[in-house]
Formats: C-alpha cells, structure tokens, sequence
C-alpha cells in the first residue's frame, strides 16, 4: 500500500490514481490521521500532496507528527514538497514569483534517481505561489526552475524526495516515469493487477458474507453490474439481484437490463415495481438533496421488500438475506466526504442517503477503485462491452435531471428527449469520446416560442455532454455542431412541450456533471 496523504483540493485522487496505473495498490489519507494510524496500514511509501495552502499560514496543514521518523519513504509534490523542505529545515519562501502551467525544468549533472537519463531539460506543470529555495541538509537538488532553486531533491539514504511540480498532471513531460521510479526507489512492487482485484474481493466477500444471502440492486449501469458479477463470482446463487424500476428510469432501461445483464451472467433476477411509491415520495419535493435522500431512502425500503420476498421463497432452507451489495465506487466515498473529511458535495444515494435504520449489512466491493479500474475489473469478469462500457447513469436516474417537481408528465416528456440525444450521440459515433450527456429538463421555465404559425410557451432542455477520465473532474465536451443541430431539431420537433435546447459549457469544477 501507498498512502497519499491529501493536502486538500483535488491533487491526491489524481496521485491515487497514476500510483494504481503502476499497478500499486495506493489509498488516500487527510493529513490529520495521526502517523501511528498510517502506519497500522503498513505503507511501503507514502506520498505528500499537493494542496491550496501555504506552508507558513496560520492553520496550514502540516505534515502529520512523526512522519519523517517513521522509517518510509516519502514523497512530497507540490505543497507536500514544500512541507518536507520546511519541516526538515530547509526553506520556502514568498519570493513574489509564483509559477503557472508549464515550466521549464533544469535538471542538474547529478540528476539523482527520480531524474537520470532523462536529458537536461523537462516542460513540468507547475501551480504555486511559494517557493522552496534552499533544500534540508541531507538532500542534494537535482533541478531547479527559473524561479524555484530546489525544485527537485533526492535524499537517497532515508528515501525522501521531493518535486515543486506536478508529477501526477498529464502536461508534465515523464512524470509517470517519476513517480514510477519513485515508487521503484520505495521498494514497491507492481502487483496491483485486475486478477489480483478480483481473486483478492471474491476472498473478502466470501468472508464477510460466509454461509448467508445477499441481494444486490441493479442500476443497469456498469458499477452495479460488476459488483454483482464479482459477488456472483464469490457466493453463486445466493445472490439475488433486484431490479428496482422506480420509474425514473430511462426509455429501454428497464429491458435492457433485464435481458442483456441476466443473459451474460445467468443471475437470479427479481424485478419490483415500485414507480408509484417513488413519486408519491416525491410529490412537491424539489430541493436536490431532499430528492436524492428520499430516493435513496425509497430504494432501500423497495430492497428491504424484495429481500423479504426473497428469503420467503428461499424460506425452506431457512436463510435470511442479511446482505445487500452496492456498487459505490471510491470518487463516491471521497466525494460524500466519508474518505478524506473533505467536504460533502452531494450525497450520492447509495453512500449519503442511506436511513438509519438500514436492515442491512453492506457488501460494497468496488469502493475503492475507480471507474476505469471498475470496467477492468468487469472485463476481466467477462462481461459483455455493451454493459463494462455503458456510459455512467446515476442512481437517482431521472429524479434529479428534472430541476423542480418530479411528476410523471414531467419524466415522459424528458424521456423522450433524453431518448433523442442519446440515439444521435451514438448514430454520431461520439459514444467513446463523451463520458455521458445528461439531458436536463428546466422543468419551472419557461420561454416564448414560435412553431408553426403559433406561439408556444413550453420548456427548456439543457445538453449537458462532458468528457472525462473518472467523473472527479470534467470538461464540456466539444461536440460538432451539425450534431448538436440534429439532437436540438429533433427535441423540438418530436417533444411538443419543449420549444428550446441549450448547451452547458461550463467544466467541472467549477459545475458538477450533474445539475443536481
Ligand atoms: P456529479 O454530478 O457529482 O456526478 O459531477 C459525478 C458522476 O456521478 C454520477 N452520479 C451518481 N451516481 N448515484 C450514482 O450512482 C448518485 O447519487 C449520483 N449522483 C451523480 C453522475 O452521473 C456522474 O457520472
């Protein structure tokens, strides 16, 4: 294990994420875990993030006490750079030249481990306003930048190294290879494989579950089918999946799962019907948190009701289903604050809006891999592309891309439109460029119109294409116009209540994906 211990803002996901792409397994930490806490995890190195503050601010983030005599290697990045060189004694200065973007890096004759052979110059990005000038005793610099004297350093001997760049970002120029080495100079070994992945989950669930019975909600979406895949792997038939169809489904939805995930994996399947709950659920509610809790809530009482079906049918051999699997991935932990103590953003309905009262133990196999390791994982499994490669569709499904009232009417006339934009979108062969369109129906405006001779007075919808790698960040994806015109002619010819498409231009941050 790596721990990368997270300085704040969004730097140490993207860390986790390059170290796991060297197949090491690497977990995040918030800086304020004490060192003994770390430690217990038995870390082969541990990594510093980046992060907004500045080391001699009142109330900056420091390194966790003990941490550089704990005996592992570390390595700072960016803030975690400067928190080394302070900590240890060197110096980090506000000498007014901040650096942005990319900079040209001087790697010196002695480039040390982290940068040997790789020539006498690199382009790194850079993001800071202080700067580290003079390195702890011990370390020698092996490159600077125009405004940065001790931009790389190397203690070989205690294993601690350190970059005022950003390794981790995609516009450094070899910076995996950095980190790699890094990793390689720890003693790190790349064993993080997806076999590894699934044998190692199958084992855990076969412990936690033991001998009882789980059931496993499918959203259609990839991550619920592959922890029930990887949970079917562990335990056969004792698992059940539940399809709830809480009508805030999508047009086909519902068919496709029922075909296409049974058909490829043979698992018991029991469908619920619970649309007309939901939506007396949601009557008059449109605040997005309210939406998103009640329909989580509901979701858990439809599972409970399923499980009692269930176990009524498994009833002669007098188990009880006591497990109820989710496939809720780690930006869903991170995010709804329960990795890191970073601030909650949405609660996602299968992590933030669980009852109290919750019947069941969680089997929640995926939560701490990321999407592109989860579709791995899913190949791995043999699932068919169609499912690993589906584009991501959240758990509260229409409810929360109706901005306003949920109601019937209202989820029919987006359906329709959601249904036009995504047959365009894969007729424009877009499907593996755009991480997902969210199609958004401003269901309390309204705008003056004209069609026909007449004038029309309905709604807006909202295209919301994004490209990303892991739904963490994102940015509006550049789609052709003539595309964009095909979806927007088609939406307002075919769905009478809409009478406008606008296009969300805005990246993540600082909009989310979603518009709730
Ligand atoms: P946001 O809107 O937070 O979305 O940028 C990030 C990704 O997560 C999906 N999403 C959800 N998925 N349950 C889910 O299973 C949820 O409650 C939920 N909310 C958002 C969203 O579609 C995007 O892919």
């Amino acid at each position: 294990t790596v721990l990368v211990v997270d300085f704040g803002a969004q730097y140490a996901q993207l860390i986790a994420r390059r170290v796991r792409e060297c197949h090491v397994y690497s977990e995040i930490v918030p800086s304020t875990m004490p060192v003994g806490e770390m430690l217990a995890k038995r870390p082969k190195a541990i990594i510093l993030s980046g992060g907004p503050a500045s080391v001699y601010a009142e109330g900056a983030p420091a390194a966790p006490e003990g941490l550089f005599e704990a005996g592992v290697p570390v390595f700072g990045i960016c803030y975690g750079h400067q928190v080394m060189v302070s900590e240890l004694g060197g110096t980090v200065e506000r000498t007014g030249a901040a650096e942005y973007g990319g900079t040209p890096l001087r790697i010196a004759p002695e480039p040390g481990h982290l940068l040997a052979g790789l020539g006498a110059e690199l382009n790194v990005w850079m993001s800071h306003g202080d700067t580290s000038t003079v390195a702890p005793a011990g370390f020698i610099v092996t490159a600077q930048t125009a405004a940065t004297p001790a931009a790389t350093i190397e203690d070989e001997r205690r294993g601690f190294y350190g970059v005022q760049f950003h390794p981790e970002v995609m516009h450094t120029e070899h910076g995996t290879k950095i980190l790699r080495r890094f990793l390689e100079a720890a003693g790190c070994r790349p064993s993080w494989t997806m076999l590894n992945i699934v044998e190692e989950q199958t084992e855990r669930i076969r412990e936690q579950i033991g001998g009882g019975r789980a059931i496993c909600g499918l959203s259609g979406g990839v991550d619920s089918a592959v922890a029930a895949a990887l949970v079917q792997r562990a335990i056969g038939d004792r698992l059940t999946c539940v399809f709830v169809d809480h009508g805030l489904l999508r047009k086909g939805e519902a068919e496709q799962v029922e075909q296409d995930f049974v058909a490829a994996t043979g698992v018991n399947l029991h469908v619920v019907d619970a649309s007309q709950e939901f939506l007396a659920a949601l009557e008059g509610v449109t605040d997005p948190e309210d939406k998103r809790k009640i329909i989580g809530r509901e979701f858990i009482r439809a599972f409970e009701r399923a499980a009692r079906e269930i176990t009524a049918d498994a009833g002669a051999h007098g188990e009880s289903t006591e497990f109820l699997v989710q496939g809720t991935l780690y930006p869903d932990v991170v995010e709804s604050g329960g990795g890191t103590g970073t601030a909650n953003i949405k609660s996602h309905h299968n992590v933030g809006g669980l009852p109290d009262d919750l019947k069941f133990q969680l089997v929640e196999p995926l939560r701490w891999l990321f999407k592109d390791e989860v579709r791995k994982v899913g190949e791995e499994l043999g699932l068919p592309s169609e499912i690993v490669w589906r584009q991501p569709f959240p758990g509260p499904g229409l409810g929360i891309r109706i901005i306003g009232e949920v109601t019937a009417q209202r989820l029919a006339i987006l359906r329709e439109a959601d249904a036009i934009a995504r047959a365009e979108l894969t007729a424009g062969g877009v499907d593996q460029t755009v991480w997902q369109c969210p199609v958004v129906l401003l269901a309390d405006v309204r705008s003056v119109g004209v069609q026909g001779d007449g004038r029309t007075y309905g709604h807006p919808v909202v295209l919301r294409p994004v490209t990303s790698e892991d739904a963490m960040t994102a940015d509006w994806a550049r789609l052709p116009y003539d595309l964009l015109a095909r979806i927007s002619t088609r939406i307002t010819n075919e769905v009478r209540e809409i009478n406008r498409v606008v296009l969300d231009v805005t990246s993540k941050p600082p909009g989310t994906i979603e518009w709730e």
